[in-house]
């Protein structure tokens, strides 16, 4: 029998999904290569099967090549612009058709929301725009519990916070030795809860925005219709789409959603 590269890189994958629980079919094939080619090279090694027979024995080089393919870059208002569309646009719109149904309750969901600074984002800005006696809920899910637990503590570097104004940070931080801890926490009502996009419905229904924005640029093209399929499904009636600025929406599912603004990669519903 003759064995190839590509069987040998299919059977590392496997062993990988196995041990991990992530489903890994979903992902395009060139960025897990990217990625797992990148951890090879740190261990010295250019031979799937070998690196494969080296995960079978290593758990710290199995977390070590998991931490790899879930890449948790982010920052509070990330891009900056889009959460001031948020604001200055969504909201106020939001806002005027819940007043119109008579109901005081917005939702919003953050999916692959990292270690948090996305759902505190919306939290944040929910608050600036929203009357005090509305009930805003937010559920920020992620597929890696590592980072979920680090954004259930709220706690923040100088860094993590700067693209957000200083009479912010006073007002919704309080200093935790170096860094900034999230003052009042469960006043900004997010539930954080493992989910993972590729594999599971949607977490809830009736959302008023849908923020996944940079972890599609992971994902095959099925997978990402599959997902969007699943986002038209939990939003509300004119709910909003947000996703990453260096992200697009496949063709297929186009007519699923209008553009709002194609700078900010803000959709809506149809
Ligand atoms: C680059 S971060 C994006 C964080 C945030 N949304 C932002 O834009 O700053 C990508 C996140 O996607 C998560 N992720 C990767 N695959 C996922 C999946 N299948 N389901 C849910 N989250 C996933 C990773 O764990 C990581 O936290």
């Amino acid at each position: 029998m003759v064995v190839s590269l590509d069987d040998d890189f299919n059977f590392l994958v496997r062993k990988i999904s196995k041990s991990s629980g992530i489903v890994l079919t979903g992902y395009r094939d060139s960025y897990l290569k990217r990625r797992i080619d990148l951890r090879m090279k740190a261990v010295g090694m250019n031979n799937y099967a070998l690196y494969r027979g080296l995960l079978e024995k290593d758990q710290h080089e199995m977390k070590e090549v998991i931490n790899m393919l879930t890449v948790n870059v982010t920052e509070f208002m990330r891009d900056k612009t889009p959460f001031m569309f948020f604001r200055e646009e969504l909201l106020p719109d939001i806002m005027e058709r819940k007043i119109q149904c008579k109901s005081n309750i917005v939702r919003f969901w953050s999916a692959a929301c990292s270690y948090g600074e996305e759902p505190y984002s919306i939290g944040i800005s929910s608050r600036e725009v929203l009357p005090e006696d509305w009930t805003v809920s937010i559920y920020a899910t992620d597929i890696d519990e590592k980072c979920l637990k680090g954004a259930s503590q709220g706690i923040y570097s100088r860094e993590q916070l700067k693209n957000l104004d200083p009479p912010l940070v006073m007002k919704y931080f309080e200093p935790s030795g170096e860094d900034f801890k999230v003052k009042n926490i469960r006043k900004l009502s997010i539930r954080f809860q493992k989910h993972d996009l590729t594999s599971e419905p949607p977490i809830s229904r009736h959302f008023d925005a849908v923020f996944c924005r940079n972890v599609m640029i992971y994902f095959n093209e099925s997978q990402k219709i599959k997902m969007l399929n699943d986002f038209y499904n939990a939003l509300s009636d004119d709910g909003y789409l947000i996703i990453g600025k260096s992200e697009t929406l496949p063709v297929e599912i186009r007519e699923l959603f209008a553009p709002v603004s194609i700078r900010e990669k803000i959709f809506k519903k149809v």
